[in-house]
């Protein structure tokens, strides 16, 4: 191919696969598959790398180009960045249209644009002659932080803006809107958290903000951020009539603007808004605090002006908070796998949004004392969206003067151990000779996503523990039925099952077994990536820092953490035991097996595979298994008693198989 043609090519692919993203993205309506979307990527970057002088900036190829920065940049507002006045129910909602009224000097009906307001991180963005140029935070309003390259890995930011039905596009735009990070991949992150033994984010804002402000871009763009664009800051070169006619003219430059924003005619009809919309809030997918009320005509927000950093045409009218108040019976302290000490609120139980609590995470010491909360307190709970509930304060009024006040234990609750302090999060020295963390890390061990031990439930772990059959994962597959058949009230037949269950995951791939082994800051993302780049369980094991650094999207604390895994002794002798016991199934590198940039769901019960077996079979040849069916699906198996999942495979068109269609796949090679 000749320079020229490959320019023309390059030129091609980039319109459509910028059209895809918006189309997939923005209006949630994809017209192509998962897989043509990754081929089209693939030709351009190939001829990116073939003609290095065709990449510009805007490419899709570029959206995690960076390197991770030392520090970020300041940013200053051209126009600053207000915050809104809130109004806390109906009547207050009601004030403010007569005040603005009043102000105006005017008796008729004010209209109002009525949108949700979203509960994440306001940012900027700029367009320069339609490119993406600039990002940055709300920061005090004036001046905020230059978060350009972690925003161009949302893919819901176009890194240049559509010309609809060749318009002119403004010279110069400051669009303004709010990151988000939805629910359902929230609970997710923090799942992933969890087990990787990282400390939790307390709710979809903190990880929206936590996201953005990672120095390093690549980090970002795990994260499936979102945004909502809901205003401008200056603008050259394009006239909107209203904030109405803003709203809609965003969308056609590609920006996303949240779909159930509405025009009142008046407050009544605004306030028929506020109440739909609160009674929609606990099925979005996504967290809203209230909506926002704003004079749609510029010509009345100009003249109503601004009062001490708020506009006085526009309002948040808030929901009630999820909140409730109750009694601070006990503070126990919790031992996690990785040794972490977590303070937790034993409360007399109380109902949250529909859902009794009786306990809340108070995270850590730091924030028990920055809380002030005491012992014996009554204290506010809330619970944001499906998020684990935790305690806001304590109500300082309600004090009788009987409340105590919590300390740390200076020794380990489970083992009495010394207690390292020096850090956050406060960690029980032992290791592994701790029990709490031996039954955490043998039942993360057994996991149905780690090694898949069936029937090793918490209660079989504990007194394996404490019989001292199991001190460690290497343990398990020495037991024997006449050891297992030592526990309380277990039978020969469950016995039998349990060994079985040992015996059956020695058969396992190295992602999940790099996973089981329970090393800090190593997720099952991460321990994918790991598997992919090294290949080999032993290559990881003597790898050093910097060669763990260059796998993807691993960072020097990661680095850190599975070097030094592999550096102590007590861990490497399990790790030789464990390689001895299993046999591990060698994975297709990503991207090169039979089954990559495919998506499978499987659905009711198979005849022959296990869903494990099935998604391992995926897995291994560089598919992906999914949980739902999306338009993005490329294959429904379906077993026995299908049930919604073929339903929604029928309503997208999406293909649907049966396991002999899949084994003969398997044995084949996709087509
Ligand atoms: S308008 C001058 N619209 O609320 C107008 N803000 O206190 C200021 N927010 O910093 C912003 N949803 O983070 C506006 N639909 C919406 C919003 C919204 C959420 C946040 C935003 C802003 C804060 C204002």
């Amino acid at each position: 191919m000749t320079h020229a043609q490959a320019a023309s090519r390059v030129e091609v692919l980039r319109r459509e696969l910028n059209r895809h993203n918006y189309l997939y993205y923005v209006l949630d309506r994809p017209e192509i598959s998962d897989a043509e979307y990754d081929r089209l990527m693939r030709e351009l970057e190939g001829l990116e790398q073939q003609f290095p002088d065709l990449v510009t900036a805007d490419s899709p190829t570029q959206r995690v180009g960076a390197a991770p920065l030392e520090a970020f940049g300041t940013v200053t507002h051209t126009i600053p960045m207000l915050s809104l006045k809130n109004a806390m129910n109906e009547e207050e909602a009601r004030a403010f249209d007569q005040r603005s009224r009043k102000s105006l000097g005017i008796a008729e009906d004010i209209e109002y644009v009525a949108e949700p307001k979203l509960d994440g991180l306001a940012v900027e963005l700029v367009y320069e002659n339609g490119l993406f140029v600039k990002g940055s935070t709300r920061g005090d309003g004036y001046t905020g932080e230059d978060i350009t390259q972690n925003l161009r890995t949302i893919r819901s930011i176009p890194l240049c803006l559509v010309q609809k039905d060749l318009l002119p596009l403004p010279d110069y735009l400051e669009v303004r809107g709010e990151v988000i990070l939805p629910l359902d991949d929230f609970a997710r992150l923090n799942g992933e958290r969890e087990v990787s033994g990282e400390p939790l984010f307390a709710n979809p804002r903190n990880a929206a903000a936590g996201s953005l402000r990672q120095l390093d871009p690549r980090i970002t763009a795990r994260r499936p951020l979102d945004i909502f664009c809901y205003g401008v800051g200056a603008v050259r070169g394009w006239d909107f009539r209203d904030q109405w006619d803003m709203l809609h003219t965003l969308p056609d430059w590609g920006l996303k603007v949240n779909p159930l924003i509405q025009r009142c005619r008046d407050i009544d009809e605004a306030i028929a808004y506020y109440r739909e919309i609160g009674g929609k809030r606990d099925g979005l997918a996504y967290e809203i605090d209230g909506v926002v009320l704003k004079v749609n005509s510029f010509r009345l927000q100009a003249e109503l002006g601004e009062i001490s950093r708020s506009p006085q045409w526009a309002i948040a009218c808030k929901f009630p908070p999820r909140q409730e108040t109750t009694k601070l019976l006990d503070i126990i302290v919790q031992v996690g796998r990785t040794g972490a000490l977590t303070p937790v609120a034993v409360l007399q139980p109380v109902r949250v949004s529909g859902v009794e609590v009786s306990r809340a995470t108070l995270h850590n010491p730091g924030e028990v004392a920055r809380k002030d909360v005491r012992i014996g307190d009554t204290v506010v709970v809330q619970r944001a969206g499906d998020v684990i509930p935790e305690v806001v304060m304590p109500v300082v009024a309600k004090r009788s003067g009987a409340e105590r006040v919590f300390a740390m234990p200076g020794n380990c609750p489970a083992c009495g151990a010394e207690v390292d302090g020096s850090e956050d999060i406060w960690r029980c020295t032992a290791g592994i000779s701790c029990p709490a963390q031996r039954k955490e890390a043998i039942r993360h061990f057994a996991m149905r996503t780690a090694m898949d031990i069936d029937g090793l439930g918490e209660k079989i772990v504990e007194q394996l523990v404490e019989k001292g059959l199991v001190k460690d994962p290497a343990d398990l597959y020495d037991l024997t039925v006449e050891d297992i058949l030592t526990l309380e009230r277990m039978a020969e037949k469950s016995a039998t099952n349990l060994k079985n269950a040992i015996d059956k995951s020695r058969n396992s791939t190295l992602p999940r077994f790099l996973f089981a082994l329970g090393i800090r800051q190593v997720g099952e993302h991460t321990a994918k990536l790991l598997a992919e780049h090294f290949g080999g369980i032993g290559k990881i094991e003597e790898a050093t820092e910097e060669e763990l650094m260059a796998v993807r999207e691993v960072g020097p604390e990661v680095a850190r953490s599975i070097h030094s895994f592999f550096r102590q002794e007590k861990n490497l002798h399990v790790v030789r035991r464990l390689e001895a016991a299993v046999r591990l199934e060698a994975i297709a590198p990503k991207g090169e097996g039979i089954f990559s940039g495919l998506t499978f769901v499987f659905t009711g019960t198979l005849p022959t595979l296990s869903r494990d077996e099935a998604k391992r079979l995926v897995e291994t040849r560089g598919g992906r298994a999914a949980s739902s069916v999306s338009k993005k699906t490329s294959y429904v198996v379906a077993g026995e008693e299908a049930g919604s999942k073929l339903d929604d495979a029928q309503r997208l068109g999406v293909m649907v198989i049966d396991e002999a269609r899949f084994m003969e796949m398997v044995g084949e090679g996709a087509q």
